[in-house]
């Protein structure tokens, strides 16, 4: 498994640990409010960085571009932003706001950057594809 896969697993981890602890809490103290911050721990945190990893894994080339690292750490960087400050946000913080703002603005930067990797492979691999001969032989 490439690297960035078992950097994203290991970061996707932590994120499912924390949805779930959050999750529990709002279950055991039937407050709901920081439903928002629990699913966007789990969507953005838990599954689309185990997403993001099990692609890199797949195209094992890719994973090793400098693009794919910026890609993690500006994606990474983002969501530990905003997923903490948005469960302060809605469990009664509005302060936090211009933060949650400017962090879902890094996090659609890391998934555009995640979206020019995927187009670079799809043109490499059609790139790899042997010509087939079309010209009369012989
Ligand atoms: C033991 C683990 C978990 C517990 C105890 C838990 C608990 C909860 C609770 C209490 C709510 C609020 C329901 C409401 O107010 O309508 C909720 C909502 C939600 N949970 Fe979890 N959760 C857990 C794991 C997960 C995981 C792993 C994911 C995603 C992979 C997830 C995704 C969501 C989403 C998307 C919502 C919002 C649903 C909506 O918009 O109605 N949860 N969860
Ligand atoms: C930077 C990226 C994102 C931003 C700024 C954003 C913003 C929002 C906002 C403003 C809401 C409404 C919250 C409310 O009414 O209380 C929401 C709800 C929701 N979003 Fe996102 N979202 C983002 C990414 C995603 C992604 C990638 C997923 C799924 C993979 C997702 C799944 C959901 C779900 C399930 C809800 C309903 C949760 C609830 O009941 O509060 N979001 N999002």
């Amino acid at each position: 498994m490439p690297l960035i896969s078992r950097m994203y697993y290991l970061c996707a981890l932590g994120f499912l640990i924390a949805g779930v602890l959050v999750g529990l809490h709002m279950s055991i103290s039937h407050d709901h409010s920081a439903v928002g911050a629990h699913a966007h721990i789990n969507l953005l945190g838990w599954v689309t960085m185990a997403i993001f990893g099990t692609y890199h894994a797949l195209n094992p080339d890719g994973a090793a571009r400098r693009l794919a690292r910026v890609q993690f750490y500006t994606y990474t960087f983002g969501v530990v932003l905003m997923t903490p400050s948005l469960y302060l946000l809605v469990t009664g913080n509005p302060a936090l706001e211009p933060i949650v703002a400017v962090a879902s603005i890094i996090v659609f930067i890391g998934v555009l950057m995640f979206g020019l990797i995927v187009l670079r492979d799809g043109r490499k691999s059609r790139a790899d594809i042997p010509r087939i001969r079309t010209d009369p032989v012989g």
